[in-house]
């Protein structure tokens, strides 16, 4: 005989409960209303099972089974009596497993994507709050050109803005009601579907029973789009812990983020962010688990996707912790803005702007970096920088300088002028701020 505990999914089943009780109230309103159960008994039955979900709300245990259906049918039974065995009429575990998990799945992703937003409001007022400030902008991890920090972070929101999309989209695709494919074939009970979607909020049914209780796409869509979106909050705190490290400086963590070592006193490390790039990989880990969970079975249902729920579980309880914890983040976050703009002054980030000077007043461009490149060397031979040398010895280099050079020749003028669409310029991040800011509304 199997160990109970081995077969058991009762430990970790549990937070379905609602789910299953609310899904065995709109079947048992069908059985009675296609005259399958008489009304009497599925009055019954309903006040039954919404008394079992106040006992549970309170706080109230239920004695443990092998899984968290038969354990409610099994209080059922005992506070109402035999009748509360015709529940389980037309339906079997597995469309039954089908509906808690995707009622579970609707309503937790729900969840996410209002807490997505909350997340995204913490960067844009970081962003509005900061507005001002440049900092050197990477590729390489190497400085690139001069950016203002709005703009780097922003980058996050447009990504959860992305991950958003991606939840709006599987609630879609889950929007079809799976209850009455029964064991895999259907039953010859007269039920009615599209009632019972009706009543549990779908707006249609699925289409063929095997498929139905051998899917579990919906876990999977969801899992990967929390795997995606925990990605993108771990490079935000891969970033973050580099830049409140002693050598970047150029952010602050509020204190309870950060926690100290046990033997070096002045210690202040970033655990909060270490941890969040850390459960990424738990997200990750969980995605994997599913996919190699279904790979290799065969149609329809089999009992290897009772493993489906811990990561699932696992991965929604991550995903909700991990934007909150972002969006304090951002909220709380001290931006040390002349750090930012110090760096700004090594790497000799303007080279762009100079070549496109040379460019703008008729040098091909390709001629221009090549005379911006010898200029650079020539500066680091003499530890020198742009501002140190003289218009002579610009014109040595070409002809085409002159003193208006020295005008743009500022981080923040460098910034601000990049106006493109989708650019770091005051304009265009002025119009970033304001189309982000009627997306949250
Ligand atoms: N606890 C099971 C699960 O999570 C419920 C379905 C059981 N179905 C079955 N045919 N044994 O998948």
């Amino acid at each position: 005989m199997i160990p109970q505990d081995y077969i058991s999914s009762f430990s970790f089943d549990q937070r379905l409960a609602p789910y299953d009780i609310q899904g065995s109230i709109a079947h048992v309103a069908m059985l009675a209303s296609q005259k399958i159960i008489p009304v009497s008994d599925s009055k019954k039955i309903i006040a039954g099972l919404e008394a079992i979900q106040r006992d549970l709300e309170k706080g109230k245990t239920i004695p443990k089974a092998e899984d968290i259906h038969f354990a409610i049918e099994n209080e059922l039974v005992k506070r109402i009596g035999e009748v509360g065995k015709k529940m389980h009429t037309a339906r079997s575990r597995n469309d039954q497993v089908a509906l808690d998990l995707k009622l579970y799945v609707r309503d937790i992703a729900k969840k996410i994507i209002e807490q997505i937003k909350q997340t995204q409001n913490g960067i844009l007022n970081c962003a509005i709050k900061n507005q001002k400030t440049v900092m050197p902008g990477f590729t390489h991890l190497q400085h690139g050109q001069p950016i203002f920090f709005a703009h780097h972070i922003l980058a996050y929101a447009w990504m959860l803005e992305r991950d958003k999309s991606r939840f709006l989209d599987l609630l879609k695709r889950l929007d079809e009601c799976p209850l009455g494919a029964c064991a895999m074939a259907g039953t010859t009970f007269s039920i009615d579907r599209n009632e019972t979607a009706k009543l549990l909020g779908f707006s249609r049914v699925t289409e063929n029973s095997i498929d139905t209780v051998s899917d579990r796409d919906f876990i999977l869509d969801f899992n990967f789009s929390s795997a995606l979106l925990m990605v993108h909050l771990s490079r935000l705190a891969e970033e973050f812990i580099i830049w409140s490290s002693q050598e970047f400086n150029y952010i602050t963590l509020a204190d309870p983020f950060t926690s100290g070592s046990s033997i070096m006193p002045q210690k202040r490390n970033p655990d909060a962010l270490e941890l969040l790039r850390g459960k990424a990989s738990r997200s990750i880990g969980n995605i994997t688990e599913l996919l190699t969970l279904i790979k290799g079975q065969p149609l329809s249902y089999n009992r290897d996707l009772q493993e489906d729920k811990p990561p699932l579980f696992d991965t929604a309880d991550t995903t909700l912790s991990s934007l909150l914890l972002a969006s304090q983040i951002f909220e709380t976050l001290t931006v040390n803005s002349k750090k930012m703009e110090e760096s700004c002054h090594k790497g000799f980030l303007l080279s762009t702007e100079v070549a496109d000077y040379l460019a703008k007043k008729g040098m091909p461009f390709r001629k221009a970096h090549a005379i911006v490149s010898k200029i650079v060397k020539s500066m680091l031979a003499e530890n020198k920088d742009f501002k140190d040398l003289s218009l002579s010895e610009l014109k040595s280099f070409s002809q085409l300088f002159e003193k208006d050079l020295f005008q743009i020749l500022s981080p923040q003028k460098a910034a601000q002028f990049k106006n493109s669409y989708g650019g770091t310029g005051v304009n265009a991040l002025t119009t970033q701020i304001s189309k982000l800011k009627s997306l949250l509304k």
